[in-house]
């Protein structure tokens, strides 16, 4: 096999030469690569959800379930989800489940099954968003946390805890919230429905290189599937969470220009071949699609033991 990089700035290309297969790769040559952010694993065959388990649990990441159980369409032993997304053309660059306690330190996507057209998976690196920011953003989004809200009903925050009993949800909120010491978050059920609040720092170090700072908030996630893809799909009943600031105002004009600019112009677009295995590091690059999802994406999130979070 042998390594490149992905892109002139962050993420790693490992690629199978000589007809190895993925139990071939290391896990150390494979959590390396992650230092810069992502890497794809080309060339190695993988296309079944045995395979995309066996990796992610090689390099150790405790699985989380995704949360948006509308778009499975296929679930075996419900550890990784098979997802087709024809409902929407695009999907906004955002850090997978940024404004919930239990945001998953990677993100797996295993290019299953081709389709004759599709869309690409855009990639933005926040570290390198972090290094081009102005100095007076910086301080502003330090000074100032990220507030995310939002009220779920049963059916979605029982897919985020895999249980729909509301005192066994309570209890593993309760854990997640204790384990992230650098957030807080306020939540209550009143019958089925949750609501919380959710104060997290838009700053952080990388969850696989301690050593790099990262932008890491869902601040311009808004603009496309929030407000028009999701809720077209869920029939208007998609209770997306809100973003505030931590004194609960918007987030100002030109920083979010700014920081849209910056994801954007530098972001990475993949275009899938069968058998790709992309993985990235979802505490410091943000993933989003440019055209429809025809088809089949093996996804998986993961946690990291070090990371303290409960699934
Ligand atoms: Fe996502």
């Amino acid at each position: 096999m042998k390594t490149f990089p992905l892109t002139p700035r962050f993420g790693r290309v490992i690629a199978s030469i000589d007809g190895e297969v993925l139990r071939d790769v290391p896990a150390a040559v494979v959590l390396d690569g992650l230092r810069t952010g992502a890497v794809l694993l080309r060339g190695f065959g993988c296309q079944t959800v045995k395979a995309v388990e066996e990796l992610t649990d090689r390099l150790g990441c405790k699985y989380i379930v995704h949360g948006m159980g509308g778009r499975d369409i296929r679930s075996d032993d419900r550890t990784v989800q098979v997802v087709q997304n024809r409902h929407a053309l695009c999907l906004g660059l955002h850090f997978e489940r940024r404004y919930f306690p239990g945001c998953p330190d990677l993100c797996c996507f295993a290019y299953g099954k081709a389709a004759p057209f599709d869309g690409d998976t855009l990639l933005a690196d926040g570290a390198g968003m972090l290094r081009s920011m102005r100095p007076t953003t910086v301080s502003f989004l330090l000074a100032k946390r990220a507030l995310h809200t939002d009220t779920q009903g049963r059916e979605r925050w029982s897919g985020a805890f895999g249980t729909d009993d509301v005192e066994k949800a309570g209890r593993i909120l309760t854990e997640m919230v204790a384990r992230e010491p650098r957030a807080e978050i306020a939540f209550r059920f009143h019958g089925d429905k949750l609501t919380y609040s959710y104060l997290t720092p838009s700053i952080r170090t990388s969850a696989f290189n301690p050593a790099e700072e990262t932008f890491h908030a869902n601040i311009i996630r808004s603009v496309w599937d929030y407000r028009h893809d999701l809720n077209d799909y869920f029939k208007g009943e998609f209770e997306h969470p809100q973003m505030f600031m931590e004194d609960g105002s918007d987030v100002p004009e030109d920083i979010f220009c700014e920081l849209y600019h910056l994801a954007y112009d530098g972001a990475y677009a993949h275009r899938w071949q069968e058998g790709d295995v992309l993985l990235v590091d979802n505490s410091r690059v943000m993933h989003g699609r440019h055209g429809p999802r025809i088809g089949e994406l093996i996804t998986r999130f993961g946690v990291l033991p070090s990371s303290g979070q409960s699934s």
